[in-house]
């Protein structure tokens, strides 16, 4: 039996500017931060997939601890889920990978998967596409399969879809390649930011929400109003690439305005809480350039930009 450890780890994310938006084909500014989603496998002494996930930030009351297990018959190549469908527990995202993955392979080996994340779920920071990704990396590494970044990238965007809906693939492209990203309908290019004297402080509001949610609510109200709501997704996109040019020129102020100027077009948007909007004005008193809500919005997180 192999007693090595493979080991992948993926960060989570922060949009700068651009989320929901970016669901209809316009531009986002994304950012890798460093906390991650670490992702161990050591093979198993049963023919058993195990899964357990520890988490700093679990929220549940229960551990999802070796929730997910198939029995694996190595002669016919036959892998059983233990748990109904009905009865599952575990995101079914990591299902999906599992299943995919043991279907690619003839390999005899029997992992046993563990997941360790820093990243707290439900708040807009990327954790689901993390760990998707770090899931892909070990997972198809241990079964000694590969998968070319483009790849597993791609693997991980369908695994997204099964948890998020409709997303626009942004989360799973940081996570795979991380830095700071302009990303658009599933191209990306990194972006050289100047060495600027600025921070960007993540402010949690505890206020936990389902991505899936607010991307729906939005096409619903596209279908609904479409004029309003295309017009304010538009205003977005070209805040976002004015956002892009003062990154590149290292022109904070305006930056800082511009975070500003998209919180208010996501509050037009029906995503924001005013909770948030509290947040962002007490972040104006400590001298913030700028604030705005980072991700799907309804709750989470305020990123602000201080010098
Ligand atoms: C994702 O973190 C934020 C949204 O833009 C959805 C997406 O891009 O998939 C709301």
């Amino acid at each position: 039996m192999d007693t090595k450890e493979t080991i992948f780890s993926a960060p989570g994310k922060i949009i700068l500017f651009g989320e929901h938006a970016v669901v209809y084909g316009y531009p986002a500014i994304v950012s890798a931060i460093n906390l991650k989603t670490k992702c161990i496998i050591k093979e198993s002494h049963l023919n058993e997939v195990q899964l357990s996930i520890s988490s700093n930030y679990l929220l549940s009351k229960s551990s999802d601890s070796n929730m997910l297990n198939y029995i694996i018959n190595h002669e016919n190549r036959e892998f059983e889920p233990k748990t109904k469908v009905s009865q599952r527990s575990v995101n079914p995202a990591y299902y999906f990978i599992v299943e995919k993955i043991l279907n690619m392979t003839t390999s005899q080996k029997s992992p046993f998967i563990h997941i360790d994340s820093e990243i707290p779920p439900g708040i807009g920071l990327g954790s689901s596409a993390a760990n998707a990704v770090a899931v892909i990396a070990s997972l198809s590494s241990f079964m000694n399969i590969n998968l070319s970044l483009a790849e597993l990238n791609e693997f991980a965007f369908e695994a997204e879809k099964i948890i998020h809906g409709k997303p626009s693939g942004v989360d799973n492209t940081v996570s795979t390649y991380g830095g700071i990203q302009h990303y658009k309908q599933k191209k990306f290019t990194k972006l050289s930011v100047p060495d600027i004297d600025t921070h960007i402080v993540i402010v949690n509001s505890g206020i936990q929400r389902n991505t899936k949610h607010y991307i729906e609510k939005v096409a619903d109200l596209m279908e609904e109003n479409p004029e309003k709501y295309q017009n304010i997704l538009e205003q977005i996109g070209k805040l976002t690439l004015n956002a892009k040019s003062s990154l590149l020129k290292g022109e904070v102020k305006e930056l800082g305005n511009r975070m500003k100027q998209n919180h208010l077009l996501l509050n037009e948007l029906g995503v924001g809480h005013p909770i948030l909007d509290e947040l962002v004005d007490s972040l104006d008193h400590y001298g913030s350039l700028g604030s705005k809500l980072t991700g799907a919005g309804g709750g989470g997180c305020i990123i602000s930009l201080f010098e």
